[in-house]
């Protein structure tokens, strides 16, 4: 195989960028313009020197998914941040569960999901590019440091957005110079917004100069977001841990509601982008896959976050430890903020009678091989895990279930907290097993 060759190939997957994915001869073949169940004359652009896979464009649809639609959004295109937008929301849905079982083996018994699928991300993420006059807030573009426009995004919060806008607006309208990841220059580099979706936002702008920023003059002048932070982060690559805040106008928290619980959350801590799904996934969290509450005595909230597991976790056990990393969600769970590694160690050195439940929902890396063991160790009545990644639950399960495990499944859920992207959240129950 090699570039300009043309083939007829079928679709059986789809790649997390939203290529459809055909097999030919062992090789991965990643077509742009593919849905599964679709099959294409296609054309070779590249073939990787590295790994079995090659990509290739259409250049004729021979059929077409039933769920295929013209993607809602104009920056579809360039935008790489819904890779599912060119399907519609019950053929995305289809797509997840199957991915879920066909490729991770992992079956679950529903996904739940959200009705609209738009405007439901109370945190976005983006970065400043464009030129003085002309700023613009978006995304990389999959694979390079060009940004792609996202004005108008229809799955961040009609309240992000209009912030967004007035950002870029009064950005463009200072002459700032947006920060350029190719050669280091400039100020502005991203902007983090969060809202409670009721009318309030905070931004978090980080900027690359500690001292020749115009920062303070665009939070002088920006309306619309109830506060303003700023950050500095003066390294190459787009890592924001470890990066400090300071207030600049205006709160610099928001209470956000996940059904029955509320939290507090500032702009850089951790907020499930989805609080609606994310609220019925907390739910699910706390119970048994039937429903029922788990009661008891002692819970661990491993990787707390603003703690929303751990307020309902105080509705069912008599004591519920949380344990956090990240100094800022730590202090809002009353805690010195702490690795889990180092508390279940603790935990593990005092001899302490095992917990009745441990709920872990780590961050995408997923527990790794020493908390696994830990856990292993700690031999919990149950663990609830709540993860954001299939690849790394997978591993952790195998840890966990496998010839040195001491846990065993017992019922899986799928959650789309990301509608028109490929991300999907789950959370597993399992108990103990001696
Ligand atoms: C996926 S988030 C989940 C947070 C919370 N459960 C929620 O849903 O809001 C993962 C959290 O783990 C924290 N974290 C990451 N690595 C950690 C570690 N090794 N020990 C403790 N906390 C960690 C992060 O700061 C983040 O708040």
């Amino acid at each position: 195989m090699k570039p300009g060759d043309t083939l007829t190939v079928m679709a059986e997957t789809l790649s997390k960028h939203g290529d459809g994915v055909a097999r030919v001869d062992g090789m991965e073949l990643h077509v742009a313009g593919l849905l599964p169940g679709e099959t294409g004359d296609v054309e070779i652009d590249y073939v990787s020197r590295q790994r079995p896979r090659a990509h290739a464009s259409v250049v004729t649809r021979r059929n077409t998914h039933p769920g295929r639609r013209t993607a809602p959004c104009p920056h579809h295109s360039r935008c790489s941040g819904c890779a599912l937008m060119d399907m519609d929301l019950a053929s995305q849905r289809e797509l997840k569960r199957r991915d879920l079982e066909r490729t991770w083996g992992l079956l679950v018994d529903r996904l739940v999901s959200d009705p609209s699928g738009l405007g439901y991300r109370h945190s976005s993420k983006r970065v400043f590019s464009g030129s003085p006059g002309e700023v613009i807030l978006g995304s990389f573009m999959r694979g390079t440091h060009s940004v792609a426009d996202m004005r108008g995004c229809l799955v961040d919060h009609p309240d992000i957005a209009a912030c967004a806008d007035e950002v870029a607006d009064v950005a463009s309208d200072l002459l700032v110079v947006p920060y350029d990841e190719a050669d280091g220059e400039g100020d502005l580099r991203y902007a983090w917004f969060k809202t409670d979706g009721h009318g309030n936002t905070v931004v978090a702008l980080i900027t690359a100069d500690p001292r020749l920023t115009r920062v303070h003059d665009l939070a002088a002048r920006l309306e619309r977001p109830a506060g303003v932070a700023w950050g500095v982060n003066s390294a190459r690559g787009n890592d924001m841990r470890g990066i400090g805040l300071r207030p600049l106008r205006g709160r610099q928290t928001l209470q956000l509601g996940f059904g029955e619980v509320f939290t507090h959350v500032g702009p850089l801590g951790f907020l499930q982008p989805n609080p609606h799904v994310a609220a019925a996934a907390y739910h699910d969290l706390v119970r048994v896959p039937a429903g029922g509450a788990v009661h008891g005595r002692v819970a661990f909230d491993l990787y707390a976050g603003a703690g929303v597991t751990t307020q309902l976790l105080r509705r069912q056990f008599h004591e519920v430890i949380p344990c956090e990393s990240f100094p800022e969600s730590a202090r809002t769970l009353g805690i010195e903020p702490q690795l889990v590694e180092e508390f279940l160690a603790r935990m593990l050195a005092s001899g302490q009678r095992p917990p009745d439940l441990v709920v872990a929902n780590p961050p995408r890396g997923g527990l790794g091989p020493t908390v696994c063991t830990q856990l292993n160790d700690v031999r919990a009545s149950r663990l609830h895990l709540m993860s954001c990644s299939p690849t790394s639950l997978v591993e952790d399960l195998r840890r966990l279930t496998g010839e040195h495990g001491r846990y065993k499944v017992i019922g899986a859920r799928g959650f789309d907290t990301l509608p028109q992207t490929n991300h999907v959240e789950v959370v597993v129950w399992l108990v103990g097993q001696s």
